[in-house]
């Protein structure tokens, strides 16, 4: 016997019996034959070296119409007493054929995977793939550097909606109908009906009034409200759509020295200067009175403006970067409070423009261009979160 067949021993078929066979053989199926079948199909299946090839011997042997379920059929044909030892010859060769497929098969799949796990090798010194990533945008960081410069302080993050109605807008403002200051703001109205002239915001200034109202007119309210702002204005300096940031302060007691040292608190850690210098030129907004619009001094270095020191000498000189004031008695009113009791200050700085001056772009309107190029170059890593003890520039 070949040694990789495992052919199990079969009893010899007993004296009484052999005329079984004989009546077996008239139906088909020789001695020799069905040991012939037996070897061959037991041999097939040690020598299928494919799995496909396996199942091909499994249906040949097994399936419908296979050799051994050919037999098995016939010994229906014999006399009733005769079955038992015929049929328990087939059987027995039947499971041996199963135990023989099952084997081989595990065998099989075993070098199938062993053969896959090869060809699958790693490399381990081979360059990673870097998954591209994306960069933040400079207003989303500034936008995170200013949150966290003024949690410091104890200042929340307040939001309002970018189509505002008129009220909120410029009425609640201190910006009556027929103020020329709403002829400044070149506003984009919203077409249609509506119960009042729908606007898209044109500064973040209405944000005070929600926050006031949100607070109740009962306690102090410190707040800073980035967000998108709209006009229709479009140059090298100018967008229809840019971003600002809104400061307010309510409460009892507020001067013009709180307003100052907010402003310089806030610049110096912006800016991450400590000889950040300050004017406050008066102005005019009609939401705030007095009113002051900042300037902050910058030097020349290498011939470039850079902000810090100076102000007045050495070619030095001073660049607007804010608007603010103390908040008029009429929009402390229009927030819900009483302004004989609750004073505050207000301030309004472009978002953009603050960026532009820290990091160094000069073209405002690329900030919008969506160009991947730019955003590489100018755009911050997720991961550089902005905060005070590691340094807000990232
Ligand atoms: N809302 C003003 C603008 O868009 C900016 C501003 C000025 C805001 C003075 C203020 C402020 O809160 O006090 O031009």
């Amino acid at each position: 016997m070949d040694d990789r067949t495992e052919m199990i021993e079969l009893e010899e078929i007993p004296a009484e019996l052999r005329g079984v066979l004989d009546q077996v053989l008239n139906l088909g199926v020789t001695e020799e034959q069905f040991h012939l079948t037996r070897r061959s199909i037991l041999d097939s299946i040690v020598t299928s070296e494919l799995l496909g090839d396996l199942d091909a011997v499994r249906i040949a042997a097994l399936g419908k119409s296979g050799v051994i379920s050919q037999w098995l059929k016939l010994i229906g044909t014999l006399p009733p007493e005769n079955r038992a030892p015929v049929s328990a010859r087939f059987n027995r060769v039947r499971d041996e054929v199963q135990r023989a497929l099952e084997k081989r098969k595990v065998e099989l799949e075993r070098a199938a995977l062993d053969a896959r796990l090869a060809g699958e090798t790693l490399d381990m010194t081979l360059p990673a793939d870097v998954p591209p990533t994306g960069t933040i945008h400079p207003v989303s960081q500034v936008m995170d550097e200013l949150a966290e410069i003024f949690a410091d302080l104890g200042f929340a993050v307040a939001t309002g909606p970018e189509i505002e109605d008129d009220w909120y807008n410029f009425t609640a403002l201190n910006i009556p109908e027929t103020h020329p200051a709403r002829a400044m703001h070149d506003t984009f109205y919203l077409a249609g009906e509506h119960e009042k002239p729908m606007v898209l915001r044109t500064h973040t200034s209405p944000v005070q009034i929600r926050a006031m109202q949100a607070a109740g007119g009962d306690k102090p309210v410190r707040i800073i409200a980035p967000g998108r702002t709209y006009r229709s204005d479009s140059d090298a300096t100018h967008t229809p759509m840019f971003h600002q940031v809104e400061g307010l302060v309510i409460d009892k007691g507020i001067t013009l020295g709180h307003l100052k040292w907010t402003l310089e608190t806030f610049l110096k850690a912006f800016f991450e200067r400590d000889d950040i210098v300050l004017r406050l030129r008066p102005s005019y907004f009609p939401f705030t009175e007095p009113s002051a619009e900042v300037d902050v001094g910058f030097s020349i270095v290498n011939g470039k403006r850079v902000i810090g020191g100076s102000g007045g000498g050495n070619g030095g000189g001073w660049m607007e970067v804010l608007g603010s004031g103390m908040v008029h008695r009429s929009v402390i009113e229009a927030g819900g409070y009483d302004p004989n009791e609750w004073q505050g200050f207000a301030f309004g700085c472009g978002i953009d423009r603050l960026a532009m001056l820290k990091y160094g772009m000069d073209d405002l309107r690329a900030f919008f261009d969506g160009d991947v190029r730019w955003l590489k170059h100018y755009g911050f890593s997720g991961l550089d979160v902005p905060t005070l003890s590691g340094g807000v520039g990232a």
